[in-house]
């Protein structure tokens, strides 16, 4: 008996992997955050399947649902929405699993961000603009930041930044943002990617409180920020261009990837 846990993606039904699609149907049981994950995927559970909404379970519950699961021999498709590596209450989990001497998988899943830069039909790195994301969030009543985890230490390094879990304090992210980025720094907010109701309102660090207290959102929402957002005065990555010799059509250079 093992526990599989897979990635949902933020949304759309079929944005699961196919190894995910093919765990959910071969699992009699499947734990599910019906708050947040696309229920059309349980039509992938097979018929009979025990469906269980873990959003109104704590802990105790849900480890109780592992051991039932266990002692009967059945496998287990645990769902959580986009991908497990980021904010997905995982780690609590297979600790668990780990001290009750369960196995476990993982199955990786289209986490929000990619969701959300699909959604605004970009990249969220742009050559000589920024070449890094940050994936980061602001405390919460669930739990609060590491001490040197600060908007304004991301803030600092100019990258384009994904701020998860904060939409219910915009203002507070434009104002920790704007003395860092400058108040016509571009910002997109995406509001639930790839779902069929999904949204993208664009603007900058001045006016995308305004923009956003127009046309409120729930919370299922991304905040990006970032210079690259809108750069259109960039250099091309030396990838693709005519005279970059690469590895692979015979210049033995080591590497491969972009300049
Ligand atoms: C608990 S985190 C889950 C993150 C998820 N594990 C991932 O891989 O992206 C929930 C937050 O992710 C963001 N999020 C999740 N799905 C989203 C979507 N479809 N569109 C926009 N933001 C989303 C929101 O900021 C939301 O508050």
């Amino acid at each position: 008996m093992t526990v599989h846990f897979i990635g949902a993606g933020p949304g759309a039904a079929d944005l699961i992997t196919l190894r995910g699609r093919d765990l959910l149907a071969a699992c009699p049981v499947c734990l599910y955050a019906g708050s947040i994950v696309p229920t059309a995927l349980l039509a992938h559970c097979p018929p009979g399947a025990r469906l269980v909404d873990t959003a109104s379970l704590d802990l105790e519950a849900i480890e109780a649902e592992f051991l039932r699961a266990h002692q009967a021999g059945q496998d287990v498709a645990r769902l959580h929405s986009g991908d497990l590596s980021v904010w997905s209450a995982v780690a609590e989990q297979t600790r668990r699993l780990r001290r009750l001497g369960i196995p476990y998988t993982l199955t990786p899943g289209v986490p929000a961000f990619a969701g959300a830069a699909a959604a605004l039909g970009q990249e969220l790195t742009v050559p000589r603009v920024a070449q890094s994301l940050v994936l980061t969030r602001i405390s919460g009543r669930a739990s609060a930041m590491p001490p040197g985890e600060t908007l304004e230490a991301f803030a600092a390094t100019g990258a384009t930044l994904a701020i998860h879990l904060a939409i219910h304090a915009l203002d507070s992210v434009v104002a920790r943002l704007t003395p860092f980025y400058g108040a016509d720094c571009p910002v997109a907010v995406v509001v639930r990617a790839s779902w069929p109701d999904e949204r993208v309102l664009r603007g900058t660090l001045a006016d995308i409180a305004a923009i956003m207290a127009a046309a409120p959102a729930e919370r299922t929402a991304l905040i990006l920020v970032g210079p690259a957002l809108t750069a259109e005065d960039f250099s091309e990555s030396a990838l693709y261009s005519t005279d970059y010799v690469r590895r692979f059509r015979g210049g033995g250079q080591e590497g491969g990837g972009p300049a």
